[in-house]
């Protein structure tokens, strides 16, 4: 009932673990695989290890969360034990990947050698400069690295959006060589320590997610779904399967999850996948497709 196929790759359900949460501590996709996810999508790897910036990276609001870890990794190299583990869980495993422009064809192939199932393009990251937010605001070069990766690899590539531009769907149609999209990565943002009367995080720039976030993400989905018939994948502020429904009603294939991890633990990917379930059986669909898309207003 709960079976999505997003371009070949078969989920069990449609609730994956969204890319960077939580690996400051290892092994959540292990965590996340075991206790329910669909799939899991790794940090986003680079060419070579990032130790990010210094703390504090990550800052807890009462409307989510904001991080300016700057894209901390090992690198390609020490990551293929890491994946190696998570696909013994027997749930498709999605390799993250950024870089500079030229880097992506090379990185995609390196996650294809690896085994990853899919790849994922993070063309959105908000708080490192050179790296994926200019060029996630630029369709010319959003339409470059997907064509190029498309072209370097087999297996599916997703393209991670980011919402901090003024037309979603001009940056959607760019990257829709892609055979899905992924919708959103944070917000840009800033918090100030009002007693250091300063700005919280080291970058002093950081990437909003949670809760405060979800209805710019369903906002993304719905535009995009409106004029685009390519799969999409919805993510922002999912704390609860309701939320899941809403991404789903706005035409979103499968969801994912991120910081909710942070409020409510890893048993949330189980909450969403029973409650996705009851709701359906409730309301009569067979399957996520039944329902896909309902609340869009042609
Ligand atoms: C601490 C943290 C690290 C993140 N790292 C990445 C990353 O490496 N690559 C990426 O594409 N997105 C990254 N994201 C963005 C999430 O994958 C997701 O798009 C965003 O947080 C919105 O979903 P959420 O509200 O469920 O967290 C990160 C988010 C957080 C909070």
């Amino acid at each position: 009932m709960l079976q999505v196929e997003i371009s070949g790759i078969r989920f069990k359900n449609p609730v994956l673990l969204a890319s960077g949460i939580m690996d400051e501590q290892g092994d959540s996709m292990l965590r996340a695989a075991r206790e329910g996810a669909g799939g899991v999508v790794t940090k986003s790897i680079g060419l070579t290890e990032r130790e990010g910036y210094q703390n504090p990276t990550v800052a807890v609001l009462s409307t989510g969360i904001i991080n300016a870890i700057g894209l901390a990794n090992p690198g390609i190299e020490n990551f293929e034990d890491e994946v190696r583990r998570v696909k013994e869980e027997k749930i498709p495993v999605i390799g993250s990947i950024f870089g500079k422009k030229e880097d992506y064809a090379f990185l995609a192939r390196r996650m294809e050698n690896i085994g990853v199932d899919g790849v994922e393009l993070n063309l959105s990251c908000p708080h490192v400069k050179g790296f994926g937010s200019e060029i996630g605001q630029d369709p010319d070069a959003v339409e470059d690295i997907v064509k190029e990766v498309k072209r370097s690899v087999s297996i599916p590539v997703f393209a991670k959006l980011t919402p901090n531009i003024t037309d979603m769907l001009e940056i959607a149609k760019a990257a829709s060589g892609a055979d899905a999209l992924v919708l959103i990565n944070t917000v840009r943002g800033i918090a100030i320590d009002i007693f250091a009367k300063r700005p919280v995080l080291s970058n002093i720039y950081g990437g909003y997610s949670g809760p405060g976030i979800k209805p710019i993400g369903v906002r993304a989905v719905y535009d995009v779904r409106r004029e685009m018939d390519i799969p999409i994948i919805g993510v922002g502020g999912i704390t609860g399967w309701e939320d899941a429904v809403e991404y789903i009603l706005a035409g979103a294939n499968a969801v994912q999850v991120g910081s909710a991890i942070y409020y409510r633990g890893f048993s949330v990917f189980r909450e969403i996948v029973d409650g996705l379930e009851t709701y359906m059986k409730k309301e009569g669909f067979e399957s996520i497709d039944d329902f896909r898309g309902m609340a869009v207003m042609r």
